[in-house]
């Protein structure tokens, strides 16, 4: 999984920085709205992070072509969710296996915190939730 910076990021994520071009288009009923880059640079199947005013969102692509976004932080430990295995709508945690419910952030104990995300023109447009 790769992460994107629109802000500071770790030195292991670097060399994935330039995968997507994270953009602040303005402000849509009171969420930022992030352009993420064309919808073709997200491979099928998998999840993408990138960093918004030192906050991680986490975007997937599901095989049958739903997008999802989360905040890239697992609410039980802080797992990061992009990295986690993606199917049937939900992930599972790369640190315990929790899964997650991609739509409403539904897991077993805690609920993750889920973004609008869609495609405009081409493009991933991803509407930043406050947090909870
Ligand atoms: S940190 Fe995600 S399940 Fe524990």
């Amino acid at each position: 999984m790769s992460m994107v910076a629109v802000g500071p990021v770790a030195a292991a994520g670097a060399d994935r920085v330039r995968a997507l071009a994270p953009a602040l288009l303005g402000w849509r009923a009171g969420r930022r709205v992030i352009d993420v880059g064309p919808l073709e640079e997200l491979p099928l199947g998998q999840g993408r992070a990138f960093v918004f005013e030192r906050r991680r969102i986490a975007i997937f692509r599901q095989r049958d072509g739903r997008l999802f976004a989360t905040d890239d932080r697992c609410p039980h430990r802080g797992g990061p969710l992009s990295d986690g295995l993606l199917g049937e709508g939900r992930v599972l945690c790369p640190l315990h296996g929790f899964a997650f419910d991609l739509a409403t952030g539904c897991g077993p104990a805690h609920r993750a915190v889920v973004h609008e995300v869609h495609v405009e023109a081409g493009r991933v447009v991803v509407l930043i939730a406050e947090p909870a």
